[in-house]
């Protein structure tokens, strides 16, 4: 699937808001490959998207869906009261923590019936019987993985290409198992250790992700092995994404490091430093979605403040090097900018 692609660029789901059926669109006219991201939505709004896409572009496109973990019995308690606070500031109530596994069935329902090309899943592994039924239907799948380990047991289920996630990755580490002990939930491999490792233990097509936003990064990761590398935060900014408006702001604006915490979804994530982040990460525990759902009013008030300080500002380490425009044209930069850089690099190595 992936070889094939014009342009071997994918646009990462990117679920909360930036991945629109327009982006999708937008990236496959350019030659490259978007995802939907089917994360927090219903199966009824997804189900518009992938017919939205479908008028827009006759491109290929993918869609994201979230593993549904095990629920946390954790004592949320102290947390709910600093979340309380941080509500009363910002003159909205905290949401209900509760534990869902995000219509998880009805979705892939949904992508079986519509013979999505690609669906890819986050945070775990779909069961067995759901990988033979997306092949039944002629669908490609796609684990993301953060570790050669986890890399080892996808490849054991028989799909049919990896996204090997390095930490410097933007939005939530696909770890398939939050470990409660680890503030980031699991070992941290930078990208290209994390593909180099991953293709020691499988055979698969690999599309790399995390912290790729020029061009150069593309023909460096295809360079070393990849079939395509996948970049989020590159199109954070582009004119088609959904992106908060207070939070592209914030991209703009720059000057801020980023980290990984668990303090807006009870899952480790990387974004922007921010006070919420600064002020809860220590104490959030282990608890997704429980704590999305919480955090979820404040985050929304803050955003509609133009407050950047207590909403989750996801992006990856490169950040300030992503560019705004339209879609085709960050992806036409990319393609220039990677014929570049390897036309260089060659007369190193001739
Ligand atoms: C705002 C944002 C939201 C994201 N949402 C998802 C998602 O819904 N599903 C998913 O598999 N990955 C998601 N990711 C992670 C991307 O798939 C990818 O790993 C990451 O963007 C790569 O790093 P980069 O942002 O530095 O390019 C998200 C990333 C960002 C920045």
């Amino acid at each position: 699937m992936f070889d094939s692609l014009r342009v071997p660029v994918i646009a990462a789901p990117m679920a909360g808001g930036p991945s629109t059926p327009e982006l999708v669109a937008a990236v496959g006219r350019a030659g490259a490959f978007g995802y939907l991201a089917g994360g927090y939505l219903t199966a009824a709004s997804l189900a518009e998207q992938i017919t939205t896409v479908r008028r827009l572009s006759d491109a290929a496109f993918g869609v994201n869906l979230f593993v549904p973990g095990i629920r946390s019995t954790v004592d949320l308690s102290a947390y709910v009261e600093r979340v309380g606070h941080e509500a009363r500031r910002y003159g909205t109530e905290a949401g209900e923590p509760r534990w869902d596994d995000d219509g998880y069935s009805a979705k892939l329902d949904l992508l079986v019936e519509a013979r999505v090309p690609v669906v890819s899943f986050t945070f775990g592994l779909p069961s067995g019987s759901d990988v033979d039924r997306l092949h039944e239907v002629g669908t490609t799948v796609v684990v993301t993985v953060t570790s050669p380990e986890e890399a080892r047991q996808a490849s054991e289920l028989g799909v049919d290409a990896l996204c090997v996630q390095g930490f410097e990755a933007g939005g939530h580490r696909s770890v398939f198992t939050d470990d409660p002990d680890d503030p980031s939930g699991g070992p941290l491999y930078g990208l290209l250790a994390g593909l180099r490792l991953c293709s020691a233990v499988t055979d698969l097509p690999l599309v790399a992700a995390g912290g790729l936003v020029r061009g150069a990064d593309v023909a460096a990761v295809v360079t070393a092995g990849a079939v395509a590398a996948q970049l989020g935060t590159a199109f954070l900014r582009a004119d088609e994404a959904g992106t908060n408006p207070t939070q592209r702001e914030a991209l703009v604006a720059g000057g801020r490091p980023t980290a990984v915490t668990r303090a807006f979804s009870g899952r480790p994530a990387r974004g922007l430093v921010n006070r919420f982040l600064r002020e809860h990460s220590d104490h959030a525990p282990a608890a997704y979605p429980q704590l999305h759902r919480l955090t979820k009013p404040v985050r929304a008030a803050s955003g509609q403040a133009g407050d950047p300080e207590a909403m989750s500002l996801w992006a990856g380490q490169t950040y300030t090097l992503a560019d705004g425009g339209p879609a085709e044209r960050i992806v036409d930069r990319l393609w220039d900018e990677a014929r570049e850089a390897l036309r260089r690099s060659s007369r190193r190595f001739a």
